[in-house]
């Protein structure tokens, strides 16, 4: 085993302090986006079901299946990153009971995953305690989970109230005693994920959460301007890839138009004297 490689024990017991930085968290779909976080440092890579928006161009998460995930998580497995790999377990693949949720969950390990994720809170403590009793380590989501976009009405802020922060609470409590080894907090506002963190023994990992959290988490795509959609306000841009990308493609359209690419060193030479009086005659 790589020394720098991160393990759900490692991510488990770690809470930010003075002494300890918060954990850096980056979706990842494939083979370049998993070699790029292990090399930057990254500490867990989420496969997220944010795939279907990022990558597949639906306007939410619902669309993706068990074996898209599970497709994903081997492209993203493949180059053995040293993060932790964590992918989502999709809409529906954990709604219908803990045998079916056992069963996807065990795709998603099959295919490299080292621990899943799912959304909800008291609702869904007999899953993680099923997943966590087949030895498949859980990582928390709650505030804004996408999957519930409809029940939420849109994509929107959550625990904005006192009562529906304490239900978070409530939610966090109860799923880290069922046995999630970390918790996602996404949209919610900054005081409710500073308590969450102080209430918790494992670690939160906050998306549009504060800075409070015991580590962040972002998409790849939009942390590196390859979105092309809304940008939420808790995105920041550390590099601009979708520009990058248009100029070097207009540079290859410009250069074929042109007849300037490829050059004679871009292509392979027959042997000497091989070709000659070589003819082809159509029939
Ligand atoms: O699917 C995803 O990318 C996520 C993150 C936003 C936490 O769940």
């Amino acid at each position: 085993m790589k020394t720098n490689k991160k393990s759900v024990p490692r991510i488990r017991s770690y809470k930010a302090n003075g002494a300890n930085p918060p954990i850096a968290m980056v979706t990842a779909y494939d083979a370049p986006s998993s070699h790029m976080a292990s090399a930057a440092g990254v500490d867990i890579i989420l496969v997220g079901d944010s795939l279907a928006m990022v990558v597949l161009g639906y306007d939410d998460t619902l669309s993706v299946s068990i074996s898209d995930m599970a497709y994903h998580t081997m492209a993203v497995s493949r180059p053995k990153p040293d993060p932790l790999v964590v992918t989502d377990m999709p809409w529906m693949s954990y709604h219908t009971g803990v045998r079916d949720a056992v069963n996807n969950a065990a795709q998603l390990i099959r295919a490299g995953a080292e621990a899943v994720k799912l959304e909800g809170g008291a609702n869904r403590v007999d899953v993680i305690k099923a997943l966590v009793d087949a030895e498949i380590p859980v990582m928390g989501h709650l505030g804004l989970t996408p999957q519930s976009v409809h029940t939420f009405g849109g994509f929107s802020v959550q625990a904005k109230t006192r009562e529906a922060a304490k239900m978070l609470l409530d939610d966090a409590l109860a799923i880290e005693e069922a046995g999630v080894f970390s918790v996602v907090l996404e949209a919610v506002p900054d005081v409710v994920a500073a308590k969450a963190t102080e209430l918790l023994k494992v670690p939160t990992i906050g998306i549009g959460a504060g800075p409070h959290c015991d580590g962040q988490v972002l998409v790849f795509h939009d942390l590196l301007g390859l979105a092309f959609g809304h940008k939420p306000k808790f995105v920041r841009h550390y590099g601009s890839l979708g520009e990058l990308g248009i100029k070097g493609l207009e540079g290859y359209v410009h250069d074929v138009k042109m007849r300037n690419f490829p050059s004679v060193e871009e292509g392979y030479q027959a042997g000497q004297g091989e070709f000659d009086g070589f003819s082809y005659e159509r029939k």
